[in-house]
């Protein structure tokens, strides 16, 4: 046996896991592909629908099969009352990622085939979960605020029929608004994919068990809980809300990073010359503030970003979480569920991954290197 030290990755930073043909991140052109097409453009033109159809089908869709897939969608949106009682059973004082984790669950166990291998399965599963979790973020959110329950539309596009069910049809609801629902899906697809994360290696781990789609996905739920992960989009809102004025921002940042603490946000375990993504967000980010008055979070997002800028070595940049954060709190949204939002998009990506690992399997099962005690013996007294 060789006594050289293994090479250990921690974190399995630089670590090239296996081949996905779902996204390609590239952060030396910044770049970011689904299926090939650069995940600005998608944001551009397309709908979080076709987005969402091409990651589980590698192409983008028809007229006539958007047409077909978006009637199926719609026809899924209902949840039934066990999951209405279970979500309004909830503790109030939980997060709102564990009633989602629940729901999940839920839905799972009204699945006789839920162990199903069978792609085309896993894909009816897939839109079911995509249909059905804004309406339970949804009533979460509503339950909380302690208003009442609005029935998902069957007609209105995905992000219009979600914030109609968050916000209702009231004067001044961004669901009245077509910039703000075009800002929400561009939210939602730059959102919904980004090759082996932390959660979607989380998913192709479980399924890599040849355990179900909704273990998978609620493992996600669980790895995209944390701060360093999804949980980032709220921890910057709640950083930004505790600076409150701008002009106390630069020494706010400053001082986080003279006490070697984390500005969330910012920095990426892949990109380390910006994120391919911000931009396009950014961009929706002070369109939102124009609209909503929120010159203040602007003004605090600029002063924050150049400063982390200037006063780290590398040179750390924002990430996908930084404007995503202060553009949901502009929509009205309250900062715990930014990351169930997040799940509302990633689920497309986790389920595409699931599908992809199913197809192609191989358990991922790595080694460690021990550096506990040496072998012993147990003491003779234990034994007795
Ligand atoms: N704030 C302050 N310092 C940061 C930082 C941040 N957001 N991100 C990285 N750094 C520092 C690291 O502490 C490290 O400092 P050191 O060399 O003195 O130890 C240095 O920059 C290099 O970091 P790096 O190794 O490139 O980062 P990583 O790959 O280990 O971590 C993240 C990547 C995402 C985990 C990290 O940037 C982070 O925790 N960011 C905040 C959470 C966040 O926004 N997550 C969402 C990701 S999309």
């Amino acid at each position: 046996m060789s006594n050289e030290a293994p090479e250990i990755r921690r974190g399995l930073a630089g670590v090239v896991a296996d081949y996905t043909a779902i996204s390609k991140v590239n952060p030396e052109t910044n770049s970011l592909l689904y299926q090939g097409y650069p995940v600005q453009e998608l944001a551009r033109y397309c709908t979080f629908e076709e987005v969402a159809y091409l990651l589980w089908n590698g192409e983008l869709p028809s007229t006539e099969e958007l047409r077909r897939f978006s009637i199926r969608e719609k026809a899924l949106r209902h949840i039934d009352r066990g999951l209405i009682d279970l979500v309004m059973s909830m503790p109030l004082s939980c997060h709102p990622m564990d009633v989602l984790r629940s729901a999940v669950s839920y839905i799972g166990a009204q699945d006789p085939e839920s162990y199903t291998k069978d792609s085309d399965h896993i894909r009816r599963t897939s839109l079911e979960l995509m249909a059905k979790l804004p309406t339970v973020v949804a009533l979460d959110i509503r339950r909380r605020r302690g208003e009442g329950y609005l029935e998902p539309d069957t007609k209105m596009g995905f992000a219009e029929n979600f914030l109609y069910m968050v916000f209702g049809k009231e004067e001044g609801s961004p669901a009245n608004n077509r910039a703000d629902i075009e800002a929400f899906d561009k939210s939602l697809i730059l959102y919904a994919e980004h090759s082996f994360n932390a959660s979607t290696f989380t998913a192709r781990v479980i399924t890599s068990t040849m355990s179900d789609t909704y273990s998978a996905v609620t493992g996600a739920i669980g790895a995209l809980k944390g701060p360093l992960h999804g949980g980032a989009n709220e921890a910057v809102m709640h950083n930004m809300l505790e600076i409150g004025d701008p002009a106390k921002a630069e020494e706010w940042v400053k001082n986080k990073l003279a006490n070697k603490e984390l500005v969330m946000g910012f920095g990426h375990r892949v990109y380390k010359k910006g994120d391919s993504r911000v931009p396009t967000m950014e961009a929706a980010f002070r369109e939102v503030a124009e609209r909503h008055g929120g010159e203040k979070w602007v003004e605090m997002y600029d002063i924050m970003a150049k400063t982390m800028y200037d006063n780290t070595s590398i040179h750390i940049m924002p990430n996908l979480d930084f404007p995503s954060g202060p553009a949901y709190h502009l929509l009205g949204f309250e900062v715990e569920f930014f990351t169930p939002i997040f799940v509302m998009a990633r689920i497309t990506g986790w389920t595409a991954h699931i599908i992809e690992q199913n197809e192609n399997n191989s358990l991922i099962r790595p080694l460690s290197a021990y550096n506990g005690p040496d072998q012993r013996s147990v003491p003779a007294k234990s034994i007795d």
